[in-house]
């Protein structure tokens, strides 16, 4: 295949981790037999110093002219602690999400079993959990009217039919090529937006007989997710419930750092670390570039790729058994690698690695 691949790094670690997600999606065309280029562009708080923009135009044409953008982060704490400031680097990965269109947000939630101790949760609890939460990503209150004065303020969770119905699909696809269990999550006791979902999805629900469809208010869904974080295969959600849960899916699997996620939709699908911008470690070379490089196994498999993304999942899990690994996952006493070094070892890995139909 020939991929023209927008690389969006960002700000904070961005840049960092940026660079070693493209080393890995460089080793692995080479080693397919795979054409690929990039094209560089800015945004977030990078771009509103650059050009007072966080999505500029520019950088949504060299997106929508890809096949893929690999992003990294935004966000900058000088903008987090000035209330009063016009523009802010997460209104660019707003737009972002808006102008490509990117309605389904996929984030896996996966444990590494060499990881498991980091979790807040009992090992017990929390071993071979593995589930993939599906976030509606351009509606609901991030985008629905809003008003705010001195005295009141309102954001409108409004969500149509066919947005409804095109999330819902992708969650009983997703839920079909996995073990068909699809649990629909909304607050439909209270709130007439999650009803309307929920008569969508019972409606859908006989089109797909083999999948289980079943449903649960958010607050249950928060709680069961610490509970009994293996009862969940797929589940779907609007986009501030989807935010909210996904904190803390990454969490409990003790390796946030090491999720990725994909945004798909309308135009060209967008693929990136679930960490944010880390501006404290900031050209420190600590940052770790796992979810970077995960990120690029998903756009790989994406595309179709599979052996591609294996030979990528393959790569990162060897890292992590010979203990090559950034500071905040190095095992006591361990020696504590630089994002460098590791992004470097996963590469040699891949270069070296003879059986690419694996
Ligand atoms: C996420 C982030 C964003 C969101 C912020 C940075 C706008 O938290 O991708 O989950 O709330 O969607
Ligand atoms: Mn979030």
């Amino acid at each position: 295949m020939e991929f023209k691949i927008a690389v969006l790094p960002g700000d904070g670690i961005g840049p960092e981790i940026s660079e070693q997600g493209v080393a890995v999606m460089t080793a692995v065309c080479e080693k397919f037999g795979h054409k690929v280029t990039y094209d560089y562009a800015i945004c977030g708080a990078d771009a509103i110093d650059k050009v007072g923009d966080p999505f500029p135009e520019e950088t949504f044409h060299t997106c929508l002219h890809a096949d893929a953008v690999l992003f990294s982060a935004v966000g900058d704490p000088k903008y987090d602690n000035d209330p009063t400031a016009k523009v802010r680097p997460e209104q660019g990965l707003l737009a972002m999400r808006k102008k490509l269109g990117l309605y389904a947000n996929i984030r896996p939630v996966e444990t590494f079993d060499c990881l498991i101790h980091k979790s807040p949760l009992k090992d017990e609890l929390v071993r071979g959990a593995d589930f993939i939460c599906i976030r509606e990503l351009t509606g609901g209150m991030y985008f629905g009217e809003k008003y705010q004065d001195n005295d009141k303020a309102y954001d409108t969770n409004f969500y149509s039919r066919p947005e409804i119905e095109r999330i819902l699909r992708i969650g009983y696809e997703y839920a079909r090529r996995r073990h068909k269990h699809l649990t629909v999550i909304d607050k439909a006791n209270i709130l007439a937006s999650s009803r309307l979902w929920r008569q969508i999805a019972k409606e859908m629900a006989p089109q797909y007989p083999d999948v289980l469809t079943d449903f649960m208010y958010v607050d249950n869904a928060s709680m069961r997710m610490l509970q009994e974080p293996r009862f969940f295969d797929v589940m779907v959600t609007e986009n501030t419930f989807g935010d909210i849960l996904t904190d803390e899916g990454s969490c409990i699997t003790g390796s946030m750092g090491l999720l990725p996620s994909a945004s798909t939709g309308d135009h060209t699908p967008v693929f990136e670390p679930i960490h944010g911008s880390w501006p404290q470690a900031k050209g420190q070379d600590i940052a770790n570039p796992l979810a970077q490089i995960l990120s690029v196994a998903m756009l790989f498999e994406y595309f179709g790729l599979e052996a591609e993304g294996r030979l990528i999942r393959k790569a990162v899990s060897a890292s992590l058994d010979a203990n090559v690994r950034t500071p905040e996952i190095q095992v006591e006493g361990g020696a504590k690698y630089g994002t460098k070094e590791v992004g470097a070892w996963i590469v040699r890995f891949i270069e070296s690695s003879n059986d690419i139909s694996n």
